[in-house]
């Protein structure tokens, strides 16, 4: 049942394109320029009503939830909260019923998760789940959401789930953007475009696993990696991070690129791997700085860096080039090399990648 791959976790990773392309279907309609969710059709007053969001989730979903808070922002103009499930169920939170609670997880069986769920619904707030798995707990404690239709997951460490809930809170944005008017039609349209063009995108990206099954090779010795990404890739830096802990029992950290000369650059030596996401946005010229600053230290950067970037390339150890994309869909692609590499790492040490020590697919215990 692994369709020919060694292991789930890399039949998930090549799964994605086709993942996103049924998590998309008939929810985004190039055709018609549309973006449609049925809960947004059908909890529109709730939705657009809502004073805040509060995004509750653990691990990798997580990390799918703080890149939906900078697209809701970004898009819906509604202040958006990022909580663990865990942390927010036991410390006395204010939750009022203008609040709207959006709960990720793949499994929909996170103990944490559901428990704040249920704290959540108690003080009045409106629940909207993201989930994968059909009919579970947390979809059904739910007022309403959106399945991301990936299909099961096997291996421990989440892949297509991950990049399935980045698509559906982009789709959320836009739909809620559209509703309440805080987005151009311009800009809507473009999104919507770039976003049917993302599976395309990443076979592409695909294409890298080769190159990137070979530089993992260099770096098994290591003993800690850094990931720095900035903005949108931010998050993806504490996935690549996460991913590579989980599989190679790496130690990792992921940071915001600026904060690197708050601490985390007295850590960089020549043993220090740092995987850097500076692809072409905003946040450029800046992350070219952070890297400037690695190498005078001598450590070892891998940079994820935008198709035809000729200045990193001749800075960086090692260049992974993603194809150009809007900077708020970045971490659909960005996060395929890093998911990669942690794969690739593991499995040159040996370890059991699909089931990684001390870890469980779906954390049913607090
Ligand atoms: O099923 P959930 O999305 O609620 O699970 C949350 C975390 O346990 C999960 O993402 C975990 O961090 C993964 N092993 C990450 O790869």
């Amino acid at each position: 049942e692994k369709g020919g791959y060694p292991h789930f976790m890399l039949k998930e990773i090549f799964e994605q394109p086709e993942c996103l392309t049924n998590c998309m279907r008939g929810r985004v309609n190039v055709d018609t320029d549309n973006v449609v969710l049925s809960a947004v059709i059908d909890y529109k007053k709730q939705l657009l009503n809502a004073n805040r969001f509060i995004i509750i989730a653990c691990g990798t979903s997580w990390h799918a939830g703080l890149i939906g808070k900078q697209i809701l922002e970004s898009l819906c103009r509604i202040p958006v909260e990022v909580e663990y499930a865990s942390e927010f169920r036991y410390r006395n939170p204010v939750i009022t019923s203008k609040d709207v609670v959006i709960a990720i997880s793949q499994s929909g069986e996170t103990a944490d998760t559901l428990a704040a769920i249920k704290l959540a619904k108690e003080n009045g707030a409106f629940i909207y789940g993201i989930c994968n798995a059909i009919g579970s707990s947390i979809p059904r404690s739910t007022d309403t959401g959106s399945y991301i239709h990936v299909g099961p997951e096997i291996g421990v460490a989440s892949t297509k789930a991950f990049t399935g809930q980045v698509t559906v809170l982009s789709m959320l944005a836009l739909a809620l953007a559209k509703e309440k008017g805080t987005i151009s039609n311009e800009a809507y349209l473009s999104i919507v475009k770039e976003l049917h063009a993302i599976p395309q995108k990443m076979e592409e990206v695909l294409k890298l696993n080769d190159r990137i099954a070979d530089l993992s090779r260099i770096f098994t010795y290591a003993r800690n990696f850094l990931y720095l990404g900035r903005g949108y890739n931010y998050p993806v830096a504490l996935e690549g991070a996460l991913k590579l802990k989980e599989i190679s029992y790496i130690h990792a950290e992921g940071y915001p690129a600026a904060e690197m000369k708050h601490g985390p650059i007295a850590l960089i030596d020549s043993d220090m791997p740092v995987v850097v996401i500076a692809t072409h946005n905003a946040m450029y010229e800046k992350v070219l700085n952070n890297i400037q600053e690695i190498k005078a230290r001598k450590g070892k950067v891998i940079a994820i860096v935008t198709e035809g970037d000729n200045t990193i390339s001749r800075i960086a150890d090692e260049v992974i080039e993603l194809p150009d994309t809007i900077e708020c869909l970045e971490p659909l692609l960005s996060t395929i090399p890093l998911q990669l590499l942690a794969y690739h790492i593991a499995v040159c040490k040996g370890k059991n990648v699909d089931q990684p020590r001390n870890l469980a697919k779906s954390v049913t215990v607090e």
